[in-house]
């Protein structure tokens, strides 16, 4: 197949979340696989020093019956995959990439349906016939729109599909529908089968409508956008589309991620040889200012700080927990709310618990690396990479057992029966108390059972997330769709 994937961030380039990961690594896997895939994302400021090639210096593009935008088209070879970068100043010459640090850019309907629209225009100008358009979560959720109303009789494109992929749920793109004429939705399509949600214009709806298929980024989380209380207020139309709605797991790029060649941790090591992670644990400890020491747990953060990530229970349940002899890192930025509660739990914590407020890759890797139990206790999860980061890093995740966290590790049994197969800690309810629990259980097996504790990490480590293998199942459903 051919693909063209369109998406508001790509790993390397620009990157607020897991998103970024997946835009990335999917398209190389799927080229490894011999498909002929292409990205497009937008031309940032922060992407500007770069000076990427000009490919086209002008690009038309309508989004709507009256306005056409100028852009311009750039062009980066990421290892052998082709990344276009839509110019255009009004709209991406900005210091954020969704909001001003604070509040969401007021347009950002209209910057991104110009980056959807742009793809059509995009392929067009490379006479790029694509079998599929792959868009992701409601940046690029009116592309699947676009392809049935705004293309329907184009010739270029009647053989194209379109793929939407869910990758959260809770951001679904909701506006004033005073921006239906601008970013070109017909009326007749604002009606609640379609795009409308109590009044306003809801992108991801109409992604799920208008899509010829949806994937979810796990199977966990596509079951939960089928139950009311899980779906972030969709079910009725998920399940009005359920049998084009399924389900593939994200792998995880080993090339980036992995303790044995990563040049950002302090020592390399294998599950056959750990000294290296004592090491890395003693370092996290220095340059964090933590009391040097072997013998207790080092629990590790790193996290967009959002209401996902459960810190409203997480965050009280570390306040008693931290009684006991454990220690915690955490990296994360976001919801300053958060913030202050982390900044003040390492305040009353000096030596046992630090907080980096900010974004650091290099530091993601030493936590990783470094602690003995990665903190993963969200309230929902449509995947996550970092519990799966962490199997491999031997660093035992502490997930809610939701979404993909729930595909992706296999909760240790209280009477540790399952010692064979655990590969981390679970709970279920979103609550202080559940947490509490977990991180018991969790101090409990690091220093009564060290040989447990051994045994999971163990298993932990061996576990492997493939792209390759996810990449096939995209492909499968690629070409299914080509054949109907
Ligand atoms: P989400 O996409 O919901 O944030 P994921 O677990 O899928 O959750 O992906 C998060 C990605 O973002 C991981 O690669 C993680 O390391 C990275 N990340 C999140 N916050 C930070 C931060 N403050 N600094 C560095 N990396 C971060
Ligand atoms: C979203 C989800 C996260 C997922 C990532 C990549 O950011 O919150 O769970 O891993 O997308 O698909």
């Amino acid at each position: 197949p051919t693909v063209m994937l369109v998406a508001s961030e790509y790993e390397g380039l620009v990157k607020t979340g897991g998103l970024a990961d997946v835009a990335r690594a999917l398209p190389a896997a799927l080229k490894a696989a011999g498909v002929n895939v292409k990205v497009l994302v937008p031309y940032y400021r922060k992407l500007f020093d770069r000076n990427p090639e000009v490919l086209l210096s002008s690009l038309n593009v309508p989004v709507n019956l009256n306005d056409e935008y100028g852009c311009a088209v750039r062009y980066i070879n990421d290892h052998g995959v082709d990344v276009y970068l839509l110019e255009h100043h009004r709209f991406y010459d900005r210091d954020g990439i969704y909001d001003d640090g604070r509040w969401p850019y007021d347009d950002n309907p209209l910057r991104f349906a110009l980056l959807s629209k742009a793809a059509f225009a995009l392929c067009k100008a490379l006479n790029f016939r694509p079998d599929i358009l792959h868009a992701h979560d409601w940046q690029t959720a009116l592309v699947p729109y676009y392809l049935k109303r705004h293309f329907e009789n184009d010739a270029f494109f009647h053989a194209t599909k379109s793929v939407f992929n869910v990758h959260n749920g809770a951001y679904q793109g909701k506006c004033n529908a005073q921006w239906l004429a601008p970013i070109g939705i017909d009326g007749r399509d604002f009606i609640a089968e379609h795009f409308e949600d109590y009044g306003d214009i809801n992108l991801m709806k109409g992604a799920i409508v208008f899509a010829d298929q949806v994937i979810a980024v796990s199977p966990g989380y596509r079951d939960e956008l089928m139950q009311e209380s899980t779906s972030h207020g969709l079910w009725q139309t998920f399940q009005a589309h359920a049998h084009k709605v399924t389900g593939i797991l994200n792998g995880c790029d080993y090339g980036l991620w992995n303790p044995e060649n990563d040049t950002a941790i302090a020592a390399t090591y294998s599950a056959d040889d750990l000294n290296g992670k004592a090491l890395c644990k003693q370092t996290l400890q220095q340059q964090s200012g933590l009391h040097v020491t072997a013998d207790r747990p080092l629990f590790g953060l790193v996290s967009r700080l959002t209401d996902q990530k459960g810190l409203h229970y997480l965050i009280p349940a570390l306040h008693d927990f931290l009684a006991q002899p454990i220690q915690l890192v955490v990296l994360g930025s976001g919801d300053p709310h958060f913030a202050n509660q982390l900044r003040h739990l390492a305040a009353t914590h000096p030596g046992q618990v630090h907080f980096t407020e900010g974004y650091s890759e290099d530091l993601s890797h030493q936590i990783e690396a470094g602690a003995d139990f990665f903190l993963m206790p969200s309230l929902f999860e449509p995947c996550g990479l970092n519990q799966i980061y962490s199997m491999r890093y031997g660093t035992l995740p502490i997930v809610r057992n939701t979404g993909g966290l729930r595909d992706t590790v296999v909760p240790l049994a209280a009477d540790h029966h399952n010692i064979d197969l655990a590969t981390g800690i679970g709970f279920d309810s979103p609550n202080i108390e559940a947490t509490r629990m977990a991180l018991g259980q969790a101090l409990r097996l690091y220093s009564l059972h060290p040989e447990m504790y051994k045994q999971v990490q163990q298993n932990a480590m061996a576990q492997r997330f493939e792209w390759e293998s996810a990449a096939q199942d995209y492909i499968n459903t690629f070409k299914h769709l080509m054949v109907h």
